[in-house]
């Protein structure tokens, strides 16, 4: 019996995911799935997602009918109960036998034959049993870890949050637009939004609107509405549009790196990094952050540095902008000795704010690991303060919701560099709600202390941390 093509991918990236540290969100995108229709692509996607995160409850369910533990369980064997019990405890319009037999296909096509009938019937006793999806399936310590940091009832807000799937935010060009005027809904071709969105275009100059110097538009909102994709203004900031439905990433725009997917807490960071000359970023791939930092300063040179060069040549793909400079290169071991106005560190740290983009983070880190990557961003952070002109600015972020990996890696630095002092990020936000950059009223709740901080459950985002430090 064939398995459907959905089905047979969803059980390729579950298995590729439990054997290596790839990620789910890169796998969905990759060329090898590219062919799928368009409904294939948004089961696929619900597959994967939903089996990561929900796979508290789907093991608590498989462990009931099994004899045996689940550690005991062949690879393939357990991804493809955890598969078929994902799709019989939270799908409704999939019939039972359908999960079931494909499952029990996915196991023999693994060669895994001998455990068919196991397989069967374990999934067969889950789909009759009551579908129980009272558990919030994240592991134990993080859960104690938020309670611990936020409080019961944030750490639940954001385990819910986590459980479903986020909205995606798209970045416009800061050129022309005035989102927040936009009507709510599916906005018309003819709103402001579309004028934002017609201006990201590169890189003809021409007259729009009877303003010199915008794009001309080679690509609208109609392109994406004819494509079933319908934007809706953001959340926080003037320039972002977040998708209410339809699938970006198959739209020409997305395909040709006009639009680009970030969360709107990311692109809040990259825009507290504020104005300069000659910047330093020191983590840069994919480019997300750089890519607004060379928008916003058109006339200034940015060198965007990356460990891994497989990732420096997508951040070179990514960010095709005329004033930025690739390098792949360790940031604790800057080769060129020269300094720096503006320096973003947006460290590697434990994703513990992306979970709900992210969702087999949870799955993998340990409670160990927190401390092991404080001592990293500790050592990227010294580096990189030493590349800071005397008045310039570093901007230290995370998408960790752990104040080890934030508040502490600060502190520790600052005790051992008399030379820098922390600014409040408030006079920041400040500026960019004067600026109209910022669209949201209360400032106060996007900080803690003199910190950029985001939650999500509590915003409609990632969460993501961002400290600034100035060279006196
Ligand atoms: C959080 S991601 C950066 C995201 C990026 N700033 C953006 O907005 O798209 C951290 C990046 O740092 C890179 N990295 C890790 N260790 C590094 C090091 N020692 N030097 C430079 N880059 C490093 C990782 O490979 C990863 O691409």
């Amino acid at each position: 019996m064939p398995v459907s093509p959905p089905r047979a991918a969803a059980f390729e990236i579950l298995l590729r995911i439990d054997a290596t540290d790839a990620y789910a969100s890169e796998l969905l995108h990759s060329l090898r799935f590219s062919k799928l229709s368009s409904a294939d692509r948004g089961l696929l996607t619900e597959l994967v997602m939903g089996a990561l995160r929900w796979r508290g409850v789907i093991d608590q369910a498989i462990a009931k009918h099994s004899a045996q533990p689940l550690g005991k369980f062949d690879r393939e064997v357990l991804t493809a109960l955890r598969l078929g019990a994902y799709q019989l405890l939270f799908l409704d319009r999939i019939p039972a036998h359908a999960a079931v037999n494909e499952s029990v296909e996915l196991v023999k096509q693994a060669r895994k034959g001998s455990a068919a009938g196991m397989v069967n019937a374990i999934l067969r006793k889950i789909a009759k049993g009551p579908r129980d999806r009272s558990d919030i399936s994240h592991p134990d310590w993080l859960v104690d870890r938020w309670t611990q940091n936020y409080g019961s009832e944030i750490a639940r807000k954001i385990c819910d949050y986590n459980n479903t799937a986020p909205r995606q935010a798209v970045r416009i060009s800061t050129i022309q637009s005035n989102v927040g005027t936009a009507a709510p809904g599916c906005p018309r071709a003819e709103g402001p939004i579309d004028k934002g969105i017609e201006a990201n275009s590169e890189p003809n100059r021409a007259v729009l609107d009877g303003q010199p110097g915008a794009a001309v538009p080679t690509w609208s909102l109609d392109d994406l509405r004819a494509d079933g994709i319908c934007l809706v203004p953001g959340n926080l900031l003037r320039n972002a549009l977040t998708v209410k439905s339809g699938d970006i990433t198959h739209s020409e725009a997305f395909r040709e790196r006009r639009l680009i997917i970030q969360d709107e807490a990311s692109q809040l960071v990259a825009l507290l990094v504020g104005k300069g000359k000659a910047f330093l970023d020191c983590c840069a791939a994919p480019g997300g952050k750089t890519r607004i930092i060379a928008e916003q300063n058109p006339d200034s040179t940015i060198m965007a540095m990356e460990l891994h060069p497989h990732r420096a040549a997508l951040l070179k793909k990514l960010v095709m902008s005329d004033n930025v400079r690739v390098i792949a290169a360790d940031a604790r071991q800057f080769p060129l000795d020269k300094k720096f106005d503006r320096v973003l560190v947006d460290a590697p740290c434990s994703g513990t704010g992306t979970l709900a983009r992210n969702p087999e983070i949870k799955w993998r880190l340990k409670a160990e690991d927190i401390l092991r990557l404080q001592g990293y961003q500790l050592e990227i952070l010294a580096a990189a303060m030493n590349h800071v002109a005397p008045g310039g600015r570093l901007i230290y972020s995370t998408c960790s919701l752990e104040p080890e990996e934030n508040e502490r890696v600060i502190e520790k630095a600052l005790a051992v560099n008399a030379e820098f002092r922390l600014v409040d990020c408030r006079d920041e936000l400040r500026m960019l709600k004067e600026r109209h950059e910022l669209m949201i009223d209360n400032i106060e709740s996007l900080l803690s202390g003199a910190h950029l901080r985001t939650i999500p459950g509590v915003h409609p985002t990632d969460g993501f941390f961002a400290a600034i430090l100035e060279k006196k």
